[in-house]
Parts: C-alpha cells; sequence; structure tokens
C-alpha cells in the first residue's frame, strides 16, 4: 500500500470576483501556483470552473493529497468547500495534467450545458466517480479543441 494512488474530488463555490476580466487574472495565478506545487507533488488532475462553482480531482499520493487539499480548504478564494470522495485508483485519469483547467473553450461550454440541463448544475447531484468521468471527457474534448 506504500506507493499506491489515490483520487480525491470536491467541489466548491467561488469567491473570485464576477468580472470577467478579473476572474481570468485571478484564475491564471491559481492555476500557476497550483500547477508548481502539484509538480512537485506529484499530483495531477482538473479543474472545473461553472455557473459559479468549481469541481476538482486530485490525483497522487495520499499524502500529497491530502496536504493538497488541506491547503486548498482554508482558500479564501472559494467556500463550502465539500469532499466528494476519497478513493484508491489504480491508475490516473490525467497524467499529462498537473491542473488542467476546464472552462475556456466553446465546445466545453455547449457540452456542460446539456449537463447543466440534465443535472441542474447540480454538483451535488453527482458523486465523486461521475465528476472525475465528467472531467476526463471534457479535458480530453478540451485538449482536442486546443489541438487544433
Ligand atoms: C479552486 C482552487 C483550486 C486549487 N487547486 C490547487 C491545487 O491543485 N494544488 C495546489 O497546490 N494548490 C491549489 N490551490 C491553491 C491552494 O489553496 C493554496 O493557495 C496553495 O496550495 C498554497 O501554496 P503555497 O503554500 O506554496 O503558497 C487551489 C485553490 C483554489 C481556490
Amino acid at each position: 500500500m506504500k506507493n499506491s494512488m489515490f483520487r480525491l474530488a470536491y467541489y466548491s463555490h467561488n469567491h473570485l470576483p464576477d468580472d470577467a476580466a478579473t476572474f481570468a487574472v485571478s484564475i491564471q495565478e491559481l492555476l500557476e501556483k497550483s500547477r508548481a506545487n502539484n509538480l512537485r507533488d506529484g499530483i495531477t488532475g482538473a479543474l472545473l470552473f461553472n455557473k459559479g462553482c468549481f469541481a476538482q480531482v486530485l490525483e497522487g499520493s495520499l499524502d500529497k493529497v491530502e496536504a493538497a487539499f488541506e491547503r486548498i480548504q482554508q482558500d479564501e478564494r472559494h467556500g463550502d468547500v465539500s469532499l466528494l470522495a476519497l478513493d484508491p485508483i489504480e491508475q490516473r485519469s490525467f497524467p499529462n495534467w498537473a491542473m488542467g483547467f476546464i472552462g475556456k473553450s466553446q465546445k466545453c461550454a455547449e457540452r456542460f450545458s446539456t449537463i447543466g440541463t440534465l443535472s441542474g448544475f447540480d454538483p451535488t447531484a453527482l458523486n465523486g466517480g461521475e465528476i472525475q468521468s465528467l472531467l476526463r471527457d471534457l479535458a480530453l474534448e478540451e485538449e482536442t479543441a486546443y489541438q487544433s
């Protein structure tokens, strides 16, 4: 069990400013810091932003994932942080992403609006595994969109 990997999923409510320009700068700062830390700690994952909510998947060793989540919970840029899942995994779903960010492309927005209609955009309606597969699908779509 020493080297086993874990996946943590949570969602939270945004406290960053609403206006698009400030939000974009704040997210950029947050992602740069997160990616540097995650590279150092061997953490991969994805962060989704939509309709005022964040959903994030972190995968890596248990001690590193728990330490990152401790810091994330204290962060005043979001609140009402709700843990959805913490499970052992066989392999990473986001091996190439120190922290992918989903929420930029038009395609992603369209895709999410369909999911929103189905789930009412309520992250509590999704469990950790569903959040993980949703983020993975959206990440792959977004990756494809940016490659073209
Ligand atoms: C929505 C959200 C997601 C975050 N994701 C990560 C992350 O994946 N990894 C990380 O180290 N910090 C993440 N952070 C930032 C942490 O809360 C914290 O500011 C940072 O880890 C502090 O790093 P430092 O101790 O090196 O200054 C996130 C913050 C927010 C609001």
